[in-house]
């Protein structure tokens, strides 16, 4: 089966290779066809080679439909449509130790391949109607917006909502926040993705380039109060602007490495708003199923700005470097 890993040498060395079938799925296993899957920052770190790996099949996000299912498995029958788990042990309750020693496309192989048999646990059923790249997008970027949103956040209808840039993430945190009844007020570094955030009903839009300090923008939008929530994918140098745009007692996800992994943060104004701070990586898989009863109920479609080939993988991660894109880049095969 063809598939794409990584090589010495970041994008430019990416191969596109002829691996073994992986061949029938033993007990509690499913033998996927994966049809699509979709990036990630953090999928880009790894095909830019940091670090350095060699042979990795890459990607985390994969969707396909089960060809065949090993003995002992009910959750699953022959042509349903799954979808990847990030953390593919994770089932429930509190997060695991071991980072990303596990996760697909980096501890481990990932999804950039015509096949794979897994355990049954390491997916779970796709939202109805989504395409394969559509049902992808869920695995990393949806189920993060999601845990931040919902399961840390509680977010309830009319509460106000703070998304820094227009990537995966946040576009989907947008869409999200807005099925959900939130006001929601967004940033970026472009007037042109700006509008596009309007035209998916974003309630207050700030370029942070023209704007350095794009807190004052967001405390003139809450009448000098704040917001409920911020969805922090920037780190050291955003989250001193969000902890200013936060109101009291608000909270914030941290998420994100955008801008570094280390800095200065403004912890006693922190304190004196007695604002949560939270990190977060993604999710579990209980957190994944309670997402795709969610959108089975219809309640969006991600934004998929482009849709590449399998074979074109290394372009698709210079488009994202590029940083043109607004909202979720596919792959498909
Ligand atoms: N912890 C987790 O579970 C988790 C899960 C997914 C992602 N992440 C992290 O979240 C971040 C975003 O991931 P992604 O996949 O959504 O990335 P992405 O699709 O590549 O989005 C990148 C976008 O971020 C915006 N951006 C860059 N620098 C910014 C800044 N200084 N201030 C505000 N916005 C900025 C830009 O938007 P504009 O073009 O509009 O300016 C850029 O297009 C990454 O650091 C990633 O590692 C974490």
């Amino acid at each position: 089966m063809k598939a794409i890993v990584t090589a010495p040498g970041g994008l430019d060395a990416l191969k596109l290779v002829d691996l073994p079938d992986p061949g029938k799925p033993g007990p509690g296993e499913i033998r996927v066809a994966l049809h699509g899957s979709s990036l990630n920052y953090h999928d880009l770190g790894v095909a830019l080679g940091k670090p350095p790996t060699d042979g990795r099949v890459l990607m985390a996000d994969g969707a396909g439909v089960v060809e065949d299912i090993g003995e002992g498995v009910s959750e699953f029958k022959v042509g349903d449509h799954v979808v990847s788990c990030f953390f593919p042990d994770w089932h429930d309750g509190r997060p695991h130790p071991g980072g990303f020693s596990r996760t697909p496309g980096d501890g481990i192989d990932g999804f950039a391949c015509e096949y794979t048999v897994r355990p049954a646990t390491a997916f779970t059923h796709a939202p109805k109607g989504f395409s394969h790249v559509e049902a992808a997008t869920i695995t990393t970027a949806g189920l993060t917006a999601w845990r931040a949103l919902v399961e840390i956040g509680g977010l309830r209808p009319g509460e106000t909502v703070l998304l820094l840039g227009t990537g995966g993430v946040s576009i989907y945190a947008l869409q999200l926040a807005k099925a959900m009844g939130a006001r929601v007020a967004i940033t970026s570094s472009s007037d042109e993705k700006l509008e596009r955030a309007r035209d998916l009903r974003a309630d207050c839009a700030v370029n942070y380039k023209t704007h350095p300090e794009w807190a004052k923008k967001i405390l003139e939008w809450t009448d000098g109060i704040g917001v409920d929530h911020t969805l922090e994918v920037g780190g050291p140098g955003t989250l001193g602007q969000s902890i200013e745009a936060t109101r009291m007692a608000g909270s914030i996800t941290l998420i994100g490495v955008l801008t570094g992994i280390q800095g200065d943060v403004p912890t006693a104004l922190l304190m004196r708003k007695q604002i949560v701070l939270s990190g977060l990586i993604v999710g579990s898989r209980r957190h994944q199923q309670d997402f795709v009863r969610a959108l089975d109920g219809g309640l969006f479609k991600p934004v998929i700005d482009r849709v590449f080939r399998l074979e074109d993988l290394a372009d698709a991660f210079r488009y994202e470097k590029s940083g043109s894109h607004f909202g979720k880049i596919g792959v498909e095969w």
